[in-house]
């Protein structure tokens, strides 16, 4: 019998898994997205789409579905759905895998201000009025409407419910080129970039852009992961590595039990 795979989606690995996957005969494997983008990337395995109600909802499933496999390629700031997954195989005891891509880390020529979180990002912004490129993601701009003295230039995939009043808006999906970074930084006069550290190659860009421009990036750091003591998890950094995990799930019959 394949063995039966649940992927947490939402991440360009987790789409280079499905990619990698679609077609092995030893997995039974489908894609879960929260539902949140309008247009998802296409998959190449059967996909879900919405939440599982919790924990509890999601241990619930992986029972009822018989899951033998659980992987969460979630984006890194999507720390709740990373939460969840944990305690959901804490209560319905299940192999667990995170695919937790790396940081970015700073190069000489950067100018970086780490915080925490997009409040703190918010307040880094300091008092006077700035021209600022916001590429956070739609959901966490209601901290930067308490500083409304700033031009905000945001990009998204999806249009923002909470963007601040008169900011602009650009709706795109990377991966971006960093002459065109360069060039929307130059034409739109931006002064500082604010981010998640979310690593990757498809958004890194916008680095190289800010540092050859000599612009201040406001850069968020990424939420820790969760506790993974006791339990029969790994985390791994890409798509090849999550590959290889599954085969070796796929490969044990008996650590499956059949
Ligand atoms: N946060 C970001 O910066 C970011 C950036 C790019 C892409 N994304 C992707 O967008 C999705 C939502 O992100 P988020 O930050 O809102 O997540 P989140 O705060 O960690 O999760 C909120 C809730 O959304 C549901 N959910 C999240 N991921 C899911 C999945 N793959 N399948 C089914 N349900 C899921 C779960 O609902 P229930 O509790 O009801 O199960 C979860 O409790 C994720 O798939 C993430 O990978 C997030």
């Amino acid at each position: 019998m394949p063995l039966k795979v649940l992927i947490l989606g939402g991440s360009s690995e987790a789409g280079a898994l499905a990619a990698a996957i679609a077609g092995d005969t030893r997995l039974d494997a489908l894609l879960s997205l929260a539902g949140r983008t309008q247009t998802p990337a296409a998959s190449p395995l059967p996909r879900r789409s919405g939440g599982f109600g919790g924990a509890q909802g999601l241990a619930d499933y992986l029972g009822a579905e018989g899951v033998e496999a659980l992987v969460v390629a979630t984006h890194p700031f999507a720390a709740q759905m990373r939460r969840n997954a944990v305690a959901a195989v804490r209560l319905r005891p299940t192999p667990l895998l995170i695919v937790d891509r790396p940081p970015w880390a700073p190069l000489a020529g950067d100018r970086w201000t780490c915080v925490a979180d997009m409040t703190a990002a918010a307040n880094a912004l300091g008092e006077a009025p700035r021209r600022v490129l916001l590429t956070v993601g739609r959901q966490d701009l209601a901290p930067f409407a308490a500083y409304p003295q700033h031009a905000y230039l945001v990009r998204s995939i999806d249009p923002p419910a909470d963007a601040p009043v008169g900011a602009e808006l650009i709706l795109d999906r990377g991966p971006f080129a960093e002459v065109d970074e360069r060039r929307l930084m130059a034409d739109w006069g931006v002064e500082v970039l604010v981010t998640k550290n979310a690593g990757g190659g498809a958004t890194e860009a916008k680095l190289g852009a800010a540092r050859g421009l000599g612009l201040e990036v406001v850069m968020v750091d990424r939420p820790a992961l969760p506790e993974l003591e006791g339990l029969d998890a790994q985390v791994v950094r890409d798509a090849d590595q999550a590959v290889n995990w599954l085969s070796h799930q796929a490969d044990s019959p008996t650590e499956r039990g059949v």
